[in-house]
């Protein structure tokens, strides 16, 4: 399965820092945003991965994030003209998913929590219909919601609505069939003018084909689109770093102990590092493997 990190949008919420550096690239207490949601997909096991930015800003995403060797992974870079929606990755994508199927997850979500590479990787593995998560929230009208019926089956779908029938947001990482370049370009704008994530999610639920997977408890979804949230996603990525002294999303570790790359290669890696805190991290990270 192929990836794709939609990293696009003028993160308006998020002005003047915005205005500066584009919002994936601002930091999450000590790396760049783009870090937390490409782990995910690396942590499902996914190499091959596009990244869809603002055509100005992909220069800056290509030069934190290369070509994808030094992590064992392949990247290729497309533009979104204009926000035109997040059903519009698949449209973009087309050609790179060369009618394969795929994992999008957004520029701005945080995953972290027990057992998820594993949910993550059971995901990746599907051949048909579609996976999406359901979380629970305390405000779902910022999201696409989902309901459920009392044995668990999903009901409906809707995009931010005034009145949530549910207390279920669907998180921003969703694993797709080959069909989704099909669906996608059948897609009608909204009234919003875009083609919504929630209306390709609800093409699966109408044909029986879309599986809801419920992240409990011991899950974090943080996103990272306001000021307030982005303080929040930093603080609660220093509060487990500190605690427990191992990093939430560092894509070197992820590549080493997923096996993308051997332990040369890291070595290799920490010789192009300053001395700092995360290379200090990573060496042991080497020396405790
Ligand atoms: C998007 C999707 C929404 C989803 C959310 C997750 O909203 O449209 O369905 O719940 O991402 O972060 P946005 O944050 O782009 O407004």
């Amino acid at each position: 399965m192929k990836g794709i990190i939609l990293a696009g949008g003028y993160g308006t919420r998020l002005q003047p820092l915005t205005s500066a550096v584009n919002k994936q690239l601002l930091p999450v207490y000590n790396k760049p945003m783009i870090y937390y949601p490409l782990s995910m997909l690396m942590l499902a096991g996914i190499r091959d991965i596009l990244v869809i930015g603002m055509p100005s800003e992909l220069p800056r995403f290509e030069n934190l994030l290369g070509d994808g060797s030094r992590w064992g992974l392949r990247f290729e870079y497309a533009p979104q003209e204009e926000p035109r929606g997040l059903a519009d990755a698949f449209l973009i994508g087309r050609d790179f998913l060369a009618g394969g199927p795929a994992c999008l997850i957004l520029g701005d979500n945080i995953f972290f929590g027990r057992g998820l590479s594993t949910t993550l990787q059971d995901c990746a593995r599907i051949d048909s219909g579609a996976v999406v998560f359901a979380y629970a929230v305390k405000d779902p009208r910022r999201y696409g919601v989902i309901e459920f019926d009392p044995s668990g089956r999903a009901l409906s779908l809707e995009e931010k609505p005034e009145k949530p029938r549910s207390h279920y947001a669907v998180p921003g990482i969703y694993f797709y069939d080959s069909t989704v370049v099909s669906r996608a370009a059948r897609l009608k704008p909204s009234a919003r003018g875009e083609l919504e994530i929630t209306d390709l999610n609800a093409s699966y639920l109408e044909d029986g084909s879309l599986r809801v997977e419920v992240l409990g408890r011991g899950v974090a979804w943080l996103d990272a689109g306001t000021h307030e949230s982005l303080l929040s996603a930093a603080n609660f990525v220093h509060a487990v770093e500190e605690r427990q002294g191992m990093m939430i999303s560092c894509p070197e570790e992820i590549a080493f102990r997923q096996g993308f790359i051997k332990a040369e290669h890291l070595a290799r890696l920490l010789t192009e590092m300053s001395d700092n805190e995360y290379a200090r991290y990573l060496r042991d990270v080497l020396e405790d493997s």
